[in-house]
C-alpha cells in the first residue's frame, strides 16, 4: 500500500516537502568558511536570524551546534567552502530555516560510515556528521568523491 502524505504526520509531510524542493525559500545569508573564526561568524549568523525568527533557545541550540560541527568540517575535512541560508516567506504558516553547507574538497568515500557514530579520518570523535543528524529535525547529506559534499539541515516550528 502506497502511504498517504497525510500518514507521515506534518513533521513528516515538511520533511518530504523539503526534499522535493516543495517548500518556497528565499536566500538570507551566506558566509564562506575557511578559518576558525568564519565557524563562530557563521554561528553567530544563524543565531541572530533564529532570534529574530523567534525561534526558542532549544531549537537555536540544537541548530547552532550543528551549523559548528558542519563548518568545522568544512574546515577540517576540506579546507573550505560555504554555508547558504534560506527562510521561508516572512509571515509563511511554516517559519522555516535551512542552512545549506558546500564544499569541493576531497568528498567522502562511504557516506554510511561518515555517519556512523565515532567514525573518524581524523582521529577525532567522529560525532560532527551523527549529532548534527540526530539534533536537526531534517538532515540531507550527498557527497561526490574527489568532488566534494554537501550537507543540508532544516528546522521548523512545532506547532
Ligand atoms: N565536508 C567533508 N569533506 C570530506 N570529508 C568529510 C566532510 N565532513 C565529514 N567528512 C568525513 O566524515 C567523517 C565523519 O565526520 P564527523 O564530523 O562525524 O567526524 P570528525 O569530523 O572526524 O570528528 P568530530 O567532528 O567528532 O571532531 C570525517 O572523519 C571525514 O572523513
Ligand atoms: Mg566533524
Amino acid at each position: 500500500m502506497i502511504p498517504v502524505a497525510e500518514d507521515f504526520g506534518r513533521d513528516g509531510r515538511i520533511r518530504e516537502d523539503l526534499r522535493l524542493g516543495r517548500i518556497c525559500l528565499s536566500r538570507r545569508l551566506a558566509v564562506p568558511v575557511s578559518t576558525f573564526e568564519d565557524i563562530i561568524l557563521a554561528r553567530q549568523r544563524v543565531k541572530r536570524l533564529m532570534v529574530e525568527m523567534d525561534f526558542c533557545t532549544l531549537a537555536r541550540t540544537r541548530v547552532i551546534t550543528a551549523v559548528s560541527e558542519l563548518t568545522r568540517n568544512i574546515v577540517v575535512h576540506a579546507g573550505s567552502g560555504e554555508m547558504t541560508v534560506f527562510q521561508s516567506a516572512p509571515g509563511s504558516r511554516l517559519p522555516l530555516i535551512l542552512c545549506e553547507f558546500t564544499d569541493q574538497g576531497p568528498g567522502i568515500a562511504d557516506i554510511f560510515l561518515a555517519l556512523r557514530a565515532g567514525y573518524s579520518t581524523s582521529d577525532s570523535m567522529g560525532l560532527g556528521l551523527s549529532g548534527s543528524r540526530k539534533l536537526c529535525k531534517y538532515f540531507h547529506i550527498e557527497s561526490t568523491l574527489g568532488k566534494g559534499t554537501r550537507v543540508i539541515i532544516a528546522e521548523w516550528k512545532t506547532s
